[in-house]
């Protein structure tokens, strides 16, 4: 049994949760869209050719914002390509995936499943073959009311109201050399800058982000953030981080280091970003979007990314997720919430088929994936403020990471309805864990509200269309909570949300 301990002081306070961080990503890749999302001729399908079983899905998933539509399909996209009547939709071939895309799927459709969902749209625009003129004209399309040219025209396509959508990427992964219309990093920065600049006199209530590096292994890394922000410092709010899990070691305990480098990797960009705002004496202060993140390494091959042919919504990376990457996931949405302060915006890559929670079967079923779990109950109890939690526990040393302490934890308080959720990761393979969690300040009448564990005795063990609930949430029995003290145990290998209730406090 280890033993493990956690503080936390109603005045210690590390940042309000911006429930943003909770997002995920749509792009026009493999059966995302079509397969995905949108199926006309399925059996749940709407009238719209929305798959209805899929939208129930996200419901329940929960995200709270959604990027669209790429991703590297992104900078080779002409959106007017994807408006109008359908009939009159070119069909191209898109180089980012070596797919044939058909375009019966576009704005307008996004951001009435946007709508569906209840999930609040994020868009980028592309600044691999095109730039600011065609950015400018895409904002006033979708975000202003009418009486201009553009605006009529989303009129005359059926949608009278302006789709207000508030936040926008500036490109996507800039300095990738696969991405369709690479650019150095001042390039690139003075191409954000210009975009940046028009796009706001459009709109000033936009926010906007700028690429920084596709992963943090490019040689770039590091240079690319500064010297692109060193251009557009003063109009953008956001920089962009991009990462995908893997563990190729096949090993659990050096598996879970990728935990400790994510949130290393934040507060890097953090450094970075406060460097350029210290050389330049701003007192503003640059926020973090984690607009791709997601465990992917079974599918990560070239093989898996393009098919041959030019095929209409191929298979492409549907990477089959196991217990221990849910468990991943978990401690991934645990360091967004320890760097709420500067993470304000976060999207699971991606939503559906595409290394996604959601998985279906074109004409089929629709099931969730385990990495579904941890992020629908991240989602749905996540709110408040992250408070600083001081951990005491025992750890390893990995080769991925030099000290990993069994517990990785975050704890949230909504003062509003006088809930403390604590999310608890138990790195142990062997280890139960005891832990013992002080909620000082937070209310002597406090009591336990539920106790949920993801776990799974065997960490490979996967969800399928026969075998959908194999790894799933259930209730853990050993947990108590006495005044302002709460006692866990923790199976070993597991991910706990743990909510508790006091008075609301005003
Ligand atoms: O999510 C899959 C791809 O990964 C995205 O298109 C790209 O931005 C990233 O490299």
């Amino acid at each position: 049994m280890i033993s493990a301990r956690l503080t936390v002081d109603r005045d210690f306070v590390l940042s309000d949760l911006d429930r943003r961080v909770f997002g995920a990503f749509v792009e026009h890749m493999g059966r995302c869209v079509y397969g995905g999302i949108f199926e006309p001729g399925h059996p749940t399908a709407d009238a719209r050719g929305f798959r209805g079983d899929v939208l129930e899905l996200t419901k329940e998933l929960g995200p709270t914002i959604i990027r669209y539509p790429g991703g590297n399909f992104l900078s080779g996209y002409n959106w007017e390509d994807g408006v109008g009547p359908v009939e009159q939709r070119p069909v191209r071939r898109d180089l980012a995936w070596f797919s044939t895309e058909t375009n019966r799927f576009g704005t307008n459709e996004f951001m009435d499943w946007a709508r569906a969902a209840g999930i609040e749209p994020m868009l980028g625009v592309n600044l691999g073959t095109r730039g600011p003129d065609e950015a400018r004209r895409f904002l006033e399309y979708c975000n202003h009311a009418g009486g201009s040219a553009l605006s009529d025209l989303r009129r005359s396509h059926g949608h009278e109201a302006p789709h207000d959508v508030k936040f926008w990427c500036l490109g996507n992964e800039m300095d990738g050399p696969w991405q369709i219309g690479a650019k150095t990093a001042a390039e690139y920065g003075r191409a954000a800058l210009e975009t940046a600049k028009v796009m706001r006199w459009v709109d000033p209530t936009i926010q906007l982000a700028a690429c920084g590096s596709s992963h943090r292994n490019m040689a770039t890394y590091g240079a690319w953030e500064y010297e692109v922000l060193d251009h557009c410092y003063d109009q953008v709010d956001f920089i962009s981080l991009h990462t995908y899990f893997n563990n190729n070691a096949d090993s659990a305990p050096e598996y879970f280091g990728v935990i400790e480098l994510m949130d290393a990797f934040i507060k890097e960009v953090a450094a970075i970003c406060d460097a350029v705002g210290a050389k330049r004496r701003s007192r503003k202060k640059i926020m973090l979007s984690f607009d791709e993140w997601n465990v992917w390494y079974k599918t990560h091959k070239i093989e898996h990314m393009r098919k041959p042919g030019w095929p209409e919504a191929p298979h492409l990376i549907e990477e089959v997720y196991n217990a221990e990457d849910a468990l991943i996931v978990g401690g991934a949405l645990i360091a967004l919430m320890n760097n709420a302060d500067r993470v304000k915006t976060a999207c699971i890559a991606q939503l559906v088929n595409v290394i996604g929670p959601i998985m279906t079967e074109t004409g089929g079923a629709a099931w969730r994936q385990t990495i579904f779990h941890p992020f629908a109950l991240a989602a749905r109890h996540g709110h408040g403020r992250v408070l600083q939690a001081k951990a005491e526990s025992p750890g390893y040393a990995a080769q991925s990471w030099p000290e990993i302490p069994y517990l990785y934890a975050t704890v949230v308080d909504n003062p509003a309805d006088g809930t403390t959720t604590v999310f608890a990761l138990n790195r142990s393979l062997s280890d139960p864990m005891d832990l013992d969690v002080v909620l000082r300040g937070l209310g002597a009448d406090r009591r336990l509200v539920s106790a949920t564990e993801i776990h799974h005795a065997n960490l490979k063990a996967v969800n399928t269309k026969e075998a959908p609930n194999t790894v799933a949430p259930a209730a853990n029995p050993d947990v108590s909570v006495d005044g302002e003290r709460l006692r866990a145990k923790l199976k070993p290998a597991s991910w706990n949300v743990i909510v508790t209730q006091a008075s609301p406090r005003a």
